[in-house]
């Protein structure tokens, strides 16, 4: 990983509550724990959306007194994962918010946690002058970490994470986020899928979700040729588990290997677009 830049909003101060064993509070025994060993801890919501709004997770990881919340989404997700991050730290402890990208179930809930934390948003640089949208102005001045386009590491805690390009798949610009402690791999919409109900428990063999996953990437993705270079690139980590925005993850190194096998050889988005797709529309009779 060399070559990327490392950011940091500092260490953490000695006054700085942490508790590394949180009041079991609904919203905590709502999570799953994805991993713990004392010390970093990683939690994954899965059941917070609800009525029309897509499924989607959200991911919370801690580190020796600093936090980072990974595509908090809506509105909706917010006051849970306030009040599961106040069982682990101070009111306004949260150190990061990352969006993996723009869109409205990523980061929407952008205003409510500049406003109720001291959090820096981390964001692909790309989008950097579209999220203003979301809040009022001025109110992202120096809360703003632009990701360049070939990624950083991050510093959280004692560890760290490493911001992957995953750029057009789906969004122009676009990142996963890889956990080298737990080993797992925070792959936003790469993998997404959409049981009909949600499945707490984890994929251990691709056909499982083959189904729901497939018709989602044939559309959303952009081509088989970035597919391909992010898959390549995964290939070079030691990902034990997938864990994508929607749907249930992936757990162990063959769901994981038999996953990005199938990537690397999808046709997808403008492989497959053709000519009937633009035609003019035409009023109904
Ligand atoms: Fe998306
Ligand atoms: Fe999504």
């Amino acid at each position: 990983m060399s070559g990327f830049r490392v950011a940091s909003v500092g260490r953490v101060g000695e006054d700085r509550r942490f508790n590394p064993n949180p009041v079991m509070m609904d919203e905590v025994k709502m999570a799953l724990e994805l991993y713990n060993d004392g010390t970093h801890h990683c939690l994954l919501f899965q059941n917070l959306v609800t009525g029309e709004a897509v499924q989607a997770n959200q991911v919370i990881i801690l580190d020796q007194g600093q936090a980072a919340l990974l595509d908090p989404g809506g509105e909706m997700t917010f006051g849970p994962l306030r009040r599961a991050l106040s069982a682990y730290l101070e009111p306004e402890g949260l150190d990061y918010v990352l969006a993996s990208h723009q869109d409205p179930d990523i980061i929407s809930s952008l205003d409510l946690w500049l406003t109720e934390t001291s959090c820096k948003i981390v964001i692909p640089a790309v989008w950097e002058r579209f999220i203003p949208h979301f809040t009022h102005a001025g109110r992202l001045e120096d809360r703003v970490i632009s990701v360049p386009d070939q990624g950083l590491i991050l510093s959280l805690g004692d560890g760290e994470l490493s911001l992957l390009p995953a750029h057009f798949l789906h969004a122009e610009g676009n990142f996963s986020f890889y956990d080298p402690t737990s080993r797992i791999l925070f792959s936003g919409d790469i993998g997404a899928n959409f049981p009909h109900s949600v499945l707490p428990q984890p994929v251990s063999t691709l056909a499982e979700i083959l189904p729901v996953m497939a018709p989602f990437h044939h559309r959303y993705m952009a081509s088989g040729k970035v597919c391909r270079y992010w898959a390549e690139m995964v290939r070079e980590l030691e990902v034990e588990t997938l864990v994508p925005q929607h749907g249930r993850y992936l757990q162990g190194r063959q769901v994981v290997d038999e996953f990005l096998d199938w990537l690397a050889g999808l046709e997808c988005g403008i492989d497959l677009v053709g000519p009937n797709l633009y035609r003019l529309p035409r009023l109904e009779a």
